[in-house]
């Protein structure tokens, strides 16, 4: 851990206002998060995963608690400084990869661009650099339907990284993927963190795929149950047909019946 965190939240909480009431999602959440830390957050279906990624990603705001992104107390923001500091900062990476199905893959990843007021002719080069990172510099010209769900995947990283952001945030990136195709997609990952020291912060219901991670985060019931270091010694058993063992606070643990390397997972 260097400097200053890249996230800080101290008493965070979120309340959905329903028809039925109000429904607490997240509360009193406190911790900070460094520069060049994988994170893995874990916890069962409702837990607060999704909305704990939305407010940190702020594309949704707290209901109380302070969220310092990169230095800067997110509630001293507009609407336009928000996503302007959103857009310089943070990737996001979603489950289902959001991509747009009429466009190639050259205009998908080169979409923030767009946004970003950056002209043509570099937004093409750019987004050739990032295919090209990802693995996929030859299919520029493929539409989304042309390629499959792991290539589609790592167009959306690609997506995620052409402003250079120095935060990933992923909300079960691999849960539309099989085993193999996830691996891909976590050493991807795994590389942009160590190599480039982009900071990941990702969403799993899956043991194998947190044990990337060097740092487990588990919310149970809207509150933070765990906070602490990723037993590595799952790593030998990554994408093996292994049992993760239980009891132990620190070690990584699957959710809801966690699936062996064997089965499929089911897109929910
Ligand atoms: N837009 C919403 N309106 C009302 N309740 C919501 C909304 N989004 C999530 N919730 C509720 O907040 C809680 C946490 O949801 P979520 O963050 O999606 O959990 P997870 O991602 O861990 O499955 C759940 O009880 C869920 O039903
Ligand atoms: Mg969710």
């Amino acid at each position: 851990m260097e400097g200053e965190p890249i996230i800080r939240i101290s008493g965070l909480g979120k309340d959905y206002l329903t028809a039925a009431g109000s429904v607490p999602a997240l509360q009193d959440i406190s911790l900070a998060i460094y520069p060049g830390e994988f994170v893995a957050i874990m916890g069962p279906s409702g837990s607060g995963k999704s909305t704990f990624m939305n407010l940190l990603g702020c594309l949704d705001v707290p209901s109380g608690g302070a969220y310092s992104l990169n230095g800067t107390d997110v509630r001293t923001l507009d609407r336009d400084q928000l996503a302007q500091l959103r857009n310089a900062v943070i990737g996001f990476v979603f489950q289902g990869f959001n991509l747009l199905p009429r466009a190639n893959l050259i205009d998908n990843v080169a979409l923030p661009l767009v946004y970003a007021g950056v002209g043509k002719a570099d937004r093409v080069r750019r987004a050739q650099e990032m295919l090209d990172k990802v693995g996929l510099g030859k299919y520029g010209a493929s539409r989304p339907n042309q390629i499959s769900g792991g290539q589609q995947q790592r167009v959306a990283i690609a997506r995620a990284l052409i402003n250079r952001p120095r935060l990933i945030l992923a909300d079960e990136p691999t849960g539309n993927l099989d085993t193999r195709t996830s691996q891909e997609i976590m050493s991807l990952f795994t590389a942009l963190n160590r190599d480039e020291g982009i900071t990941v912060i990702l969403v799993t219901h899956e043991a194998d795929i947190a044990s990337y991670a060097s740092r487990l985060v588990r919310f149970i019931d809207g509150h933070l149950a765990h906070d602490g270091a990723v037993d590595h010694e799952m790593h030998g058993s990554v994408g093996a047909a292994s049992s993760p063992r239980k009891g132990d606070g620190t070690s990584v643990r699957g959710e809801d019946a966690a699936p062996t390397a064997a089965s499929p997972r089911n897109p929910r």
